[in-house]
């Protein structure tokens, strides 16, 4: 029998020259991005790992049993019933913004699988595919056994189904990243700064969270998933070698754009996860920090290893990075009723810990909480209107996140006119990005346009329950309705 070494490579590489088609009909430009290249310049594509299938599905197999060990120990509806009620808040926005993310990552390895423009690259999208599909199921099949107990964990498959507004963002950014991007966009706004910079701050960073919060079920589950990640991750380095070589400028184009499309995207579900809905017992380091440590870094080391400048849009991102998640909690936590999980209301210990971890900006924030708690002092708890949002909010005509960027003292709402129709973006980084591809992004409605447009009432209660999918049973409320211990009195 062949050694490994001896036949690996004649299976992962395994490219032909054409007899009877050109290359650019097997491979059009479209799906296969660009810059288009002949597959010679692609030639030495190559990725650390270099699995074979067997071992791909002997290593999978392994994986799925000790993640169903560990279920199979902790992971029923009575284990998740001593969980702290707030951590079982980011386990929900977790849940119903990845798993079926993933899904769509699926899709988007497949067309790699398909267009990717060397065979070995092909094969590791194809192992990649695999990855995600099962990304996809394990939480399902996981967060599935909750829903008997609390509905909201229903939104796990329900989520990415809706009109809901988190919703509406979150398939603005999937829907081009994985589902409609070619290969090469995809390897590098995936494969580079989504797979390699910031799952690791769900993965890695919250995990490390969850372990301290004893929530061993989502810590197997998440750092079993980030194995895979990193392996299909590795896609990434050789097709942006090549693109840097042959069209610099696209490269950087793509590596700024998604960096700030995720990051906003991740401002939302981490940061909330780590510096609100996690008891400040099990808080290992602060949003911020962790970004700092696990995307900054990592993402300047990149940037040096290939070449690539620093984004244009560098000094905004380091000032939202001191408040920006604290200013889309704080419009959620004042519209909860439009989302599926529940919100904790940081009280005295919360906002000192807060007010350490971000000297620079706390003190904007602050007198934010300070209101908010008075509105619950004067109703008193199990009220939850009045300290309640009454009218719906504007977005993002590019993130479709809420408009909130800069500060209270300082808005970054930038608007423009693209053929005779207004928009307005939530930064400067966002306009940007649309007027470099404003046919992609044109025609998007945000919620305020589906209302003004008559497709979405105008009446917020009308729009929680008719437009974003949300019943009073399903719908975000504080952990405890107000009753904090520190409140009364
Ligand atoms: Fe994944
Ligand atoms: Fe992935
Ligand atoms: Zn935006």
């Amino acid at each position: 029998m062949l050694k490994r070494d001896e036949w690996l490579d004649l299976a992962r590489k395994l490219d032909w020259d054409y007899s009877y088609v050109d290359e650019k009909e097997i491979f059009p430009e479209v799906p296969s991005g660009r810059p288009w290249l002949p597959q010679a310049v692609w030639r030495d594509w190559d990725e650390p790992y270099r699995t074979s299938y067997t071992e791909y599905v002997t290593n999978q197999h392994a994986k799925d049993a000790s993640v169903y060990a560990v279920r199979d120990a902790v992971g029923r509806v009575e284990d998740a019933q001593k969980l702290d009620p707030s951590w079982l808040n980011a386990l929900k926005l977790h849940a119903a913004t990845l798993p079926l993310a993933e899904f769509a990552a699926v899709v988007g390895n497949l067309r790699a699988a398909r267009f990717g423009r060397d065979s070995a690259w092909r094969t590791t999208a194809a192992f990649g595919a695999l990855d995600e599909f099962r990304h996809t199921q394990i939480p399902l099949l996981l967060m599935h056994e909750l829903v008997r107990w609390d509905a909201q964990f229903d939104w796990t498959h329900r989520f990415f189904h809706t009109n809901n507004w988190v919703a509406i963002a979150g398939r603005h950014l999937i829907d081009e990243l994985l589902l409609a991007a070619n290969p090469i966009e995809f390897a590098i706004g995936t494969n580079i700064v989504f797979e390699t910079g910031f799952t690791n701050l769900q993965f890695v960073g919250l995990s490390s969270m969850a372990h301290a919060a004893g929530d061993k079920m989502f810590e197997k589950m998440v750092s079993s998933i980030q194995t895979d990640e990193a392996r299909h991750a590795q896609i990434g380095p050789p097709v942006l070698k090549v693109v840097i070589e042959h069209d610099p400028a696209v490269a950087q184009y793509l590596v700024d754009k998604w960096f700030w499309r995720s990051w906003l995207f991740f401002a939302v579900v981490t940061g909330f996860a780590m510096d609100y809905l996690t008891p400040l017992a099990h808080r290992t380091q602060s949003f911020r920090e962790f970004m700092e440590e696990w995307i900054l870094d990592q993402f300047q080391r990149t940037l040096d290893e290939f070449g690539l400048r620093k984004p244009w849009y560098w000094p905004q991102f380091l000032s939202a990075l001191e408040i920006y998640h604290h200013m889309v909690y704080a419009s959620a936590y004042t519209y909860r009723a439009t989302v599926w999980f529940n919100f904790a209301l940081p009280g005295p210990d919360e906002r000192a810990w807060l007010r350490a971890k971000y000297p620079r900006t706390w003190d904007l924030m602050d007198p934010i909480w300070e209101r908010v708690t008075e509105r619950w002092r004067q109703s008193g708890p199990g009220v939850e209107w009045y300290s309640h949002g009454a009218t719906p909010v504007t977005f993002c005509d590019l993130c479709q996140l809420v408009l909130c960027g800069g500060t209270p003292l300082y808005n970054t709402a930038q608007t423009l006119a693209y053929e005779g129709r207004p928009y307005i973006f939530c930064s400067e980084p966002c306009r940007w990005i649309f007027q470099r591809e404003p046919e992609r992004y044109a025609g998007h409605k945000d919620v305020v346009k589906r209302i003004l447009a008559g497709e979405a009432p105008a009446n917020l209660l009308e729009l929680v329950r008719h437009y974003f999918g949300l019943t009073p049973g399903t719908w975000g409320r504080d952990v405890v309705s107000g009753a904090y211990p520190w409140l009364a009195g």
